[in-house]
């Protein structure tokens, strides 16, 4: 719908946001005289045109740009919704959210730490511990939960641990002073309760891990070098990316982090449509100790903090290596003032070992392939834990989502030869609670088209008998995931359970619907109680996979504004409107993570765990489709190597 002079730099309905236009709606907003000074601009994003817009878009068109945002005009708990046209400088939408709150704001974390910090209650605390230089204490602020408390009403809430830090550059979480907990007004500052539970001891241990902390670092290292003196495989317009088949297009949300839209492989000089819009929508950090200090615990790092909003500038040769691509990532600081993060999202090729090989024993002929994969990566910091999101691509049509996770432990004090419940012991008087990491990623598909089906398929053994008289047949068995409920599943390892989106109105040259097949990893689900809070607030994180019919409005598992939230929203209250799902526009929400039971090697800091899944094509390719990847030495590999 083209409605009047368009930005001129924007040449698709998708591109990211502009410094500019974001300038340009927040002022929209400021001009409006519906807010005063003190609005804060919590969230600054791209209110994405509508698919049919999307998809009819032909290079040249008009592009009419609407920008979404959420602000906080008062210390009580509801946001203003407001939509902006840039292209018109106009606000189209305006409307009250009432009870509800935004992802935890920076201007207040701050303004947090310093009533805190000001508080008797808390200074008696820590004068308790003979913590006299309050400059020496770290303040954490952590979303409060939600627990149907009277005060929680119609405030915005957080419960703030605090650390010792000896020095500036410290690790304050080797130091917990346990059982203070601060309860915070978020948006009046004020200082509700202070609790304080404790009579266990500081933990002695400096948690260094810095290269100064250490006796001595390795010396036999020596250096590994990645070079591509012919530059890189990919090309980059705008925010659109072809690499090999692939094409797509990259941003980046505030909430969601890294967003890849219109995902497709060329295939026969055809490119055909796999994901419309892939992200990390929504994670969850269950704590999973009765300890008054810590079972409040369960951050939604996602949307009460914010995985673009917390992201990384990313250092070359240290977060990534190779020929990189960085992009910069225009966004709004709470003031509604463009700002730049630089190198947000990092892009480059990898070597990925091999991808196909076979010598053959009659000829002794050997031919081999070298894998490489395009990586699109971000890493977001939310407190004391580090995230990073790398998206892959293979040159044999495959996707991947790989987390890794790492950072510092939430961390507890012990009394000495005691180890708390429900906690491992990492360091000396040192424990961690156990705690889940869950992640939600929404997958919105379009594998060949618009319209698809769900099949869960699994591997089963055939019962002995006249069709399987030795005992050893097994077989696949399908089943269409035909309305919302009845897609509500379960991985099972065991029956190498996957499921395939389909389009049945495609034909492959078997004669059989094109597909791709979500290949899950080994996950836990949510191990908190049914009727808790968390579990209704997480109830994203009660199954593996939900499958819903595309509305434009459900964007995230638990909802728009988990934080604070009583619980009910997102895909589980969604689901129950059981929607078929047959040949229609479907979108994947699959749930996976790690219980994490920590260990004394996670301390000081924690080796990255992985987790994730894959998008795999089944039945979309005619055969292998990387049987035309040059042997290597055709590719600027070290021709004396002999290879290929
Ligand atoms: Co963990």
């Amino acid at each position: 719908m083209p409605e009047g002079p368009q930005q001129s730099e924007i040449d698709h309905p998708l591109e990211s946001l502009t410094a500019e236009e974001i300038a340009t709606a927040t002022e929209v907003v400021r001009d409006s005289g519906r807010v005063d000074a003190r609005v804060i601009f919590a969230y600054v994003g791209l209110e994405e045109p509508s698919k049919d817009v999307v998809r009819s878009y032909r290079p040249g068109d008009p592009v009419a740009r609407q920008v979404r945002i959420l602000l906080v005009t008062s210390p009580r708990a509801f946001v203003m919704e407001v939509v902006v046209s840039v292209s018109t400088r106009s606000i189209v939408s305006w409307r009250e959210i009432p009870d509800a709150r935004p992802a935890l704001l920076f201007t207040e974390a701050i303004a947090v730490i310093a009533a805190l910090k000001a508080d008797g209650r808390w200074q008696a605390a820590m004068r308790k511990r003979g913590i006299d230089d309050f400059s020496k204490v770290q303040i954490d602020p952590w979303p409060a939960g939600a627990f149907g408390l009277e005060v929680e009403a119609d405030r915005r809430l957080s419960r703030c641990l605090s650390y010792v830090r000896d020095a500036p550059g410290a690790n304050g979480y080797a130091r917990p002073v346990e059982g203070v907990v601060g309860f915070v007004d978020m948006g009046r500052a004020e200082v509700l309760e202070v609790t304080d539970t404790g009579s266990v001891p500081i933990p002695p241990g400096p948690g260094g891990y810095f290269p100064e902390d250490m006796p001595g670092l390795r010396e036999d290292l020596r250096p590994l070098e990645i070079r591509q003196p012919r530059g890189p495989s990919f090309s980059v317009e705008g925010n659109l990316v072809q690499w090999q088949r692939w094409s797509f297009r990259v941003s980046m949300d505030p909430v969601e982090g890294v967003v890849l839209h219109r995902v497709s492989y060329r295939d026969q000089g055809r490119d055909r449509p796999i994901l419309y819009r892939a992200s990390v929508d929504e994670m969850v950090v269950p704590y999973g100790s009765p300890d008054s200090g810590h079972s409040w615990k369960s951050a939604f790092d996602a949307g009460e903090w914010g995985l673009g909003r917390m992201a990384n500038s990313l250092s070359l040769g240290c977060d990534c290596l190779g020929e990189i691509y960085y992009f910069d990532v225009p966004y709004a600081d709470e003031s509604g003032n463009p700002q730049t993060l630089r190198n947000a999202i990092c892009m480059h090729e990898e070597d990925f070992g091999i991808l196909w090989k076979h010598t053959d024993g009659y000829s002794g002929r050997s031919e081999v392939r070298r894998s490489r994969r395009l990586v699109v990566s971000s890493i977001a910091t939310v407190g004391n834990y580090d995230y990073g999101f790398y998206w892959y691509f293979y040159l044999d049509g495959t996707m991947q989502l790989e987390v890794k996770l790492t950072g510092i432990l939430s961390t507890q004090g012990a009394h000495p030869d005691h180890t708390p419940p429900n906690a491992s012991m990492i360091a000396p008087q040192l424990a961690a609670p156990l705690h889940q990491h869950l992640f939600n990623v929404r997958l919105d598909v379009e594998v060949d088209g618009p319209e698809n089906c769900v099949y869960e398929v699994d591997v089963v053994p055939e019962p002995l008998g006249p069709q399987n008289p030795l005992g050893n047949a097994f077989r696949t068995t399908s089943k269409m995931l035909t309305s919302e409920l009845s897609a509500r599943r379960f991985i099972d390892p065991s029956k190498s359970r996957h499921w395939k989106v389909v389009n049945r109105s495609a034909t492959n040259s078997l004669g059989e619907a094109p597909a791709y097949k979500l290949v899950p990893l080994s996950s836990p689900t949510l191990l908190a109680q049914p009727g808790s809070s968390i579990e209704k607030r997480a109830g994203f994180a009660t199954h593996h996979l939900w499958v819903t019919a595309y509305t434009s409005e459900q964007r995230r598992a638990a909802g728009d504004f988990p934080n604070q939230h009583e619980g009910g929203e997102g895909v589980k209250s969604w689901t129950e409107r059981d929607r078929q799902l047959v040949d229609t526009d479907l979108v994947l929400w699959h749930t996976f993570g790690v219980t994490h039971v920590p260990r004394p090697e996670d301390w000081p800091v924690m080796p990255v765990e992985y987790t994730g899944f894959s998008f795999v094509p089944v039945g979309f390719f005619e055969g292998n489709p990387a049987l035309d990847v040059p042997p290597s030495g055709d590719v600027g590999c070290d021709p004396a190597g002999g290879c290929g």
